[in-house]
């Protein structure tokens, strides 16, 4: 299978799944939240001249690719540099005005595939990973592993890793680093070896270095404020579509839907209703969708892909 819209920088997941979800087909204005290499916002924008585009990144390196690959879309492509969770105020986007928001969670294939960024557990990587390549103010992965304390870390991989053993890996990253500080992947696989011996395979190592980033990005936090506020800005009929891919991001995005769909939120033992009593929209996806076997065997990143879709009253 030849993967709509793949480039060298990444290969966006779902595209056909995501243009069915998000309306109208003649195009209107889109808010693509993780522009990334451009793939699935050079999609939206070809849908033809009545189509525009506001594109954010955090990533100084999405914006420059998507800026070059959409450029021949003049001023109906607005790129803006900024963290998602504070788009609508960075591009003055005021309530009610988008007929479509997308959000491509997580990172591209560019920033794993680069190892200076910190993003891999390939040996010898420094430990960085910071999507906004935010200057020395911001802690990396490696300020992380060398700075908080065995509890906080402990609490990253479990919550966001799923790790049992996280108070041990915890404990032992503690212990290496009296030693020596975390700096590169190498102090971070040695610190799984040692915590899940021989077992370690390459999905826990995938998984230990996802919940480090997810906390060194904040990205729980940033989905949890850009949600309302992308709501919010969304003109009557528009679609709100998300690819998440990470179970807690799923679940925050399913959660937030199911209560927007829903015609009271009043506390039970409330008489009378009290809250906005209708409900704001109709969640579209009853289930969430997931690639198809054929892009799995292609695109191997998107088989942990579940695409959402909510449709604002
Ligand atoms: C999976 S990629 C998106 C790929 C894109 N859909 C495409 O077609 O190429 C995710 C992108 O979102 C960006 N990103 C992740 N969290 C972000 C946030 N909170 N604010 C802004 N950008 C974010 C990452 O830097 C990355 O470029």
């Amino acid at each position: 299978m030849t993967l709509p819209y793949a480039s060298g920088y990444h290969a966006p997941v779902m595209v056909r799944e995501v243009m069915d979800l998000l309306t109208p087909e003649r195009g209107g204005l889109y808010l693509d939240g993780t522009l990334g290499g451009g793939g699935h916002a050079e999609a939206l924008l070809e849908r033809g001249p009545e189509a525009r585009l506001i594109g954010t990144d955090r990533d100084p390196d999405a914006l420059r690719e998507a800026g070059e690959r959409l450029a021949r879309f003049g001023e109906r492509f607005t790129p803006v540099r900024s963290n998602f969770a504070d788009a609508v105020a960075a591009a003055g986007i005021g309530d009610g005005s988008l007929d479509g928001v997308l959000l491509d969670l997580g990172i591209s294939s560019h920033q794993i595939d680069v190892d200076e960024r910190g993003f891999t557990f390939r040996p010898g990587a420094p430990l960085d990973m910071r999507m906004a390549q935010a200057t020395a103010a911001e802690p990396s992965a490696a300020d992380l592993l060398n700075e908080m304390d065995e509890a906080e870390l402990a609490n990253i991989f479990f919550r966001y890793g799923e790790e049992k053993r996280s108070r041990k890996l915890a404990r032992i990253v503690l212990e290496m680093r009296e030693r020596e500080p975390f700096a590169t992947s190498d102090h971070l696989l040695d610190a799984i070896r040692r915590t899940l011996g021989p077992r370690a395979e390459a999905a826990d190592k995938a998984r230990i270095f996802q919940a480090l980033r997810i906390a060194v990005n904040g990205e729980i936090q940033a989905l949890e404020r850009a949600l309302e506020s992308f709501r919010k800005a969304l003109a009557p009929g528009g679609v709100f579509a998300v690819l998440a891919y990470h179970s807690l991001e799923d679940r925050l995005v399913k959660n937030a839907f199911r209560d927007w769909s829903l015609d009271c939120v009043c506390p039970p033992g409330f008489v009378q209703c009290q809250c906005r009593g209708t409900p704001l929209g109709t969640t579209i996806t009853r289930k969430p969708m997931s690639a198809t076997e054929q892009e799995t065997l292609a695109n191997p990143r998107a088989r942990s892909a579940r695409l959402r879709g909510w449709r604002a009253a």
